[in-house]
């Protein structure tokens, strides 16, 4: 695992935009798996403004490691934040966006987004992988949109799963633990102090680390690397 800590979150997106860059530069079929919420709306802004001419899209498929069970004309969509921030920004053939279609029914929709990633990406024992899986994680230490209440989820064999957020009863679809960790690379984008005492504990393996889903990230490729500006990774 390598942690990269920068001086605030505009230093951590610009960062993690050139690491994105080299890792994509010499692919021709390079299949990302993207987070949600607030903290991309900035980086994907940053990749569009200093790479958005300089990278051949046509070669990346993107995908979500999650997506709320909206419309993708509703505010908290994951899709419609990424096609504002990025998409509606550069030249990326239609046919590389697979979005999760948050406005179909959770199981169903669990259901086929699984086979998709089954019939688009290579699998490892039968696990779909992913070049590169972006996460966030919640200042509860939920990630993708596995809740500390619902941490069972990870184990599911079900490549993926459908999720509730724990305040608004959202129902959310998501990629599981085996997803995630089966991942050739994965990165977690984290700034912003109200995740510093989760990344303490996560990273000091103290306090209820056990109980919060980022915990199990764990890539069996050994590839992890954190992004956090100074505010999230507060004292480790
Ligand atoms: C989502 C996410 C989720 C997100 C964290 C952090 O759909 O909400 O994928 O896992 O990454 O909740 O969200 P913020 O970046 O808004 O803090």
């Amino acid at each position: 695992m390598e942690v990269k800590i920068y001086k605030d979150k505009i230093e951590v997106a610009h960062e993690f935009c050139n690491y994105f860059a080299d890792l994509v530069a010499d692919k021709n079929d390079f299949h990302v798996a993207l987070s949600g919420g607030s903290t991309p709306k900035l980086i994907f802004d940053v990749v569009a403004s200093k790479y958005g001419n300089k990278i051949d899209w046509s070669n990346i498929h993107f995908y979500w490691g999650d997506e709320r069970c909206v419309a993708p004309t509703d505010d908290q969509s994951n899709y419609k934040m990424t096609h504002e921030h990025l998409f509606s920004k550069i030249e990326l053939p239609k046919e590389n966006i697979h979005r999760i279609l948050g406005e179909n029914e959770p199981k169903g929709e669990a259901m086929r987004y699984s086979n998709l990633l089954e019939i688009n990406l290579d699998r490892v024992e039968g696990i779909p992988q992913f070049d590169l899986v972006i996460l966030g994680m919640g200042d509860d230490g939920h990630t993708a949109s596995i809740f500390p209440h619902e941490i069972d989820l990870w184990h599911s064999k079900d490549h993926c799963v459908v999720a509730t957020h724990p305040d608004s009863g959202q129902k959310r679809v998501s990629i599981n633990g085996a997803v995630i960790n089966t991942a050739k690379e994965v990165v977690f984008l984290v700034t912003g102090k109200n995740k510093a005492e989760k990344v303490d504990e996560i990273h000091n393996k103290n306090g209820n680390f056990k109980s919060y889903p980022a915990t199990l990230v764990a890539p069996k490729s050994g590839k992890l690397t954190w992004f956090m500006d100074e505010e999230a990774a507060g004292s480790i």
